[in-house]
């Protein structure tokens, strides 16, 4: 199974929080959200980021700053929340999370420049960034793959010492993928970074012909990966084929069905896989199939063995019309008119709403459900949307969404320097021993989730609340704006709650974008840690009204932790970082394991475990029972407010 049995999904309760009249509650199936961000009024706090001119012609360090959305008129404020702090008899009912939740998906042709360049250069920024993760949620999924894995094959070697090499003119189709080349080097390399940190890996068998079937993937990664490997998806977006014309016009269900099963049999065929149960499909993307229309030709019954989890994939939108003028795409969407379409909660109700019979129908025959790879829009995202402070709104909303949805986990796409919505990128390539890395804001949506999510993945029915998200989508630097959510506990009222703030002046922001008073942002700055010193805010209670009163600025999200002990379990006391003077001068540094894995008489791998650990030394014993459930209350007004209930077992 791809999941290890202590986190087999357990079923828990969640509840519906239901509000006073001020408040619209709205469940995954119900009434659709008010549209209050109509587009046009200029911006005062739009702010405009100082990017190296040099560079903006390139998506992913493009200078367009868009207009925040005016603020709606007649706007609430004032919350009365009452929560109910037990998950007893409440009504909708949720799969247990994973720690973390949000991977990320690394485009197989940029794997060389966004993990390192081989098993011996590790990019020290990469590092940093999955050490975040990790040291919130415990560990972190990354899936290598996309387009790119298609036609990628192993071979031996390379000439020059290259571990990977593209070759443009073969390329095919409206994504422009490369056919791919690579050495066993790449393998190492994800090896070494698990050695490191605690990452797992999903890998991709190549799929554009089944016929002459390339398993190398499979061999080699099971040897060098072991039990860091996950699975392999087999087909990426095989409802795209027909229109990317990788196979006939009239493909079909019934014919990937009929592929799935070469590659099942392969497999069996072949005494250097042993792993056989380790699948991951259909991995449709909103083309012309549906999931259903997979599993209706009896996938699941005629795979299950070999299947370890179903997936698949999904853009909200896509960038195509702009990134390919010619292709038939029509006339480009304006960024502007689309923004706020990302700004308000409906926007990943929308987007689970055709998956949740699915999500049903996987927990039917036991498998997880992967969003194996999504983000703002496809065809690179939209300048100025996906690299806004309103897409980490939009990706944290989104991801609990999918959480509530009983999604397993979501990858955030990382597609390199085309892309303006990657959660990093490193520097081109002839900049990269010069210039630090850019971070994303999608990023921080990934931060927050392991946060929001905690790090032990079980949970059950007499759960506590523990933690609660309040998202202010609306910008309005007047404060006029601001939120005020009024707690109240049904139960006893804390004394108080520690509150961490993910802050931008304006939704449009690129780069002036806080967590807990910390930044990753800047363009060509980042060494993927933290600057900045961390500020968690604490909120007194007022006992006599029963009530914890948190605000959230007007942009922001509120994470609010209502225990210190669910503010211990996520909080990093001494995050494993990865210093760029640890072998050479420059910004970008090789890391030699070795060195590493010696320093402070640990390995890195045990470092990240203690650390994660060590904070409970006070809680050890609570970190055990500290098991958070999840709740579904999405409490959304005028798309001012959210509001999502972390439980944690008593
Ligand atoms: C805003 O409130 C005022 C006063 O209550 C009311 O007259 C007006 O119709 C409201 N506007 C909207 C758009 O709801
Ligand atoms: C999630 O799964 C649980 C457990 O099966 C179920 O009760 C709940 O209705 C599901 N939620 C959604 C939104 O489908
Ligand atoms: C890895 O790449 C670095 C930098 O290009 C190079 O110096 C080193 O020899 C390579 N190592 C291997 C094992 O190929
Ligand atoms: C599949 O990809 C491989 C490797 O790039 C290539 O050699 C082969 O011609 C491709 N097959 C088809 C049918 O496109
Ligand atoms: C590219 O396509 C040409 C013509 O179909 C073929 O001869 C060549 O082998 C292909 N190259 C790769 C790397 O697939
Ligand atoms: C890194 O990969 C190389 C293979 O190229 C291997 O010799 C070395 O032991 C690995 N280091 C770690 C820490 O796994
Ligand atoms: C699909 O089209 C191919 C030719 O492109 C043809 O050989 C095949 O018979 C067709 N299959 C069906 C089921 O119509
Ligand atoms: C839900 O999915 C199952 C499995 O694909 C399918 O048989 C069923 O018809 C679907 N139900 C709805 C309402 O779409
Ligand atoms: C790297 O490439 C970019 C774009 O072609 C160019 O503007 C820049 O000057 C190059 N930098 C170096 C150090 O060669
Ligand atoms: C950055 O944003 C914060 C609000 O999140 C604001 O208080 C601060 O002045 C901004 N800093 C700059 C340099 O714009």
């Amino acid at each position: 199974m791809l999941w290890p049995t202590f986190l087999a999904p357990v079923v828990f309760l969640a509840y519906i929080c239901v509000a006073r009249a001020s408040i619209t509650v709205y469940g995954l199936n119900g009434q659709a959200q008010q549209q209050t961000h109509a587009n046009g009024q200029p911006d005062a706090s739009a702010t405009s980021s100082a990017i190296n001119s040099a560079f903006t012609s390139i998506p992913a360090y493009n200078n367009v700053v868009l207009q925040a959305p005016p603020v709606p008129t007649n706007l609430t404020t004032q919350f009365d929340v009452p929560v109910q702090s037990s998950s007893q008899g409440v009504a909708a009912l949720s799969i247990e999370l994973k720690p973390g939740f949000y991977g990320f998906s690394v485009e197989f042709s940029v794997v060389n420049q966004v993990v390192g360049i081989n098993s011996t250069f590790l990019n020290v920024q990469f590092l940093n960034l999955m050490s975040i993760i990790t040291q919130r949620a415990g560990s972190v999924v990354i899936r290598v793959g996309g387009n790119s894995q298609e036609t990628a094959t192993l071979v031996d070697s390379l000439a020059n010492g290259k571990s990977i090499e593209k070759d443009k003119t073969n390329s095919t189709g409206p994504t422009e993928t490369p056919t791919l080349l690579f050495t066993p080097e790449i393998l190492y390399m994800l090896a070494n970074v698990s050695a490191l940190l605690p990452v797992k890996w999903y890998l991709g068998i190549p799929f554009n012909d089944t016929t002459n079937l390339r398993l190398g993937i499979a061999e080699a990664g099971e040897a060098i990966l072991g039990n860091h490997l996950l699975g392999f998806q087999v087909g990426n977006e095989p409802d795209w084929y027909a229109n990317h014309k990788n196979r006939p016009l009239n493909y079909s269900q019934e014919d990937y069905f009929g592929e799935f099963g070469v590659v099942v049999q392969a497999i069996a065929n072949d005494n250097k896989i042993t792993v056989r149960n380790n699948l991951i499909g259909p991995s449709v993307s909103t083309g012309p199939w549906t999931p259903e229309s997979v599993f209706n030709t009896g996938f699941v019954s005629a795979y299950d063995s070999a299947l370890g989890a179903l997936s698949v994939e999904h853009y909200p939108t896509d960038n195509c019309a702009a990134a390919f003028p010619d292709g038939g795409f029509g006339p480009p969407k304006d960024p502007q008119t689309v923004f706020p379409e990302y700004l308000t909660h409906q926007s990943g109700l929308g987007i689970v709403a055709p998956y949740l019979n699915s999500t049903n129908y996987a927990q039917q025959v036991g498998k997880p459900f992967l969003m194996f790879e999504t983000n703002t829009a496809s065809c690179g995202g939209f300048p100025g949307i996906s690299d806004s402070f309103g897409a980490a709104l939009w990706a944290a909303d989104y991801g609990m969404t999918m959480a509530v949805a009983n999604f397993s986990a979501a990858l955030l796409h990382v597609g390199g320097q085309d892309d303006t919505y990657n959660p990093f990128t490193p520097p081109p390539t002839n900049m990269s021993d010069f210039d630090q890395w850019t971070i994303g804001p999608v990023f921080y949506s990934a931060v927050i989730l392991a946060e929001a999510f905690g790090t032990s993945g079980t949970a059950q029915i007499n759960g506590q609340l523990s933690r609660l998200a309040l998202f202010n989508y609306v910008t309005d630097p007047s404060g006029a704006s601001t939120i005020a959510a009024s707690i109240s506990f049904d139960g006893t009222t804390p004394s108080q709650v520690m509150v961490k703030y993910l802050l931008a002046p304006s939704v449009a922001e690129k780069v002036n974008i806080t967590w807990a008073g910390q930044t990753l942002s800047g363009v060509f700055q980042s060494d993927g840690r933290f600057r900045g010193t961390e500020s968690i805010s604490t909120v007194q209670c007022d006992q006599s009204s029963g009530t914890c009163t948190i605000e959230v600025p007007a942009p922001g999200f509120a994470l609010v932790f209502l225990s210190s002990a669910a503010l211990a379990e996520t909080e990093p006391s001494s995050t494993v970082t990865f210093s760029t003077s640890t072998v050479t001068g420059k910004h970008t540094a090789t890391v030699n394991p070795t060195v590493l894995a010696t320093s402070n008489g640990h390995s890195g791998a045990d470092r990240a475990r203690l650390d994660s650990t060590s904070r409970g030394s006070s809680g050890a014993a609570s970190r055990a029972e500290l098991l958070p459930g999840l709740c579904t209350a999405f409490l959304a007004a005028f798309s001012a407010l959210l509001l999502l209930g972390v439980h944690t077992r008593t």
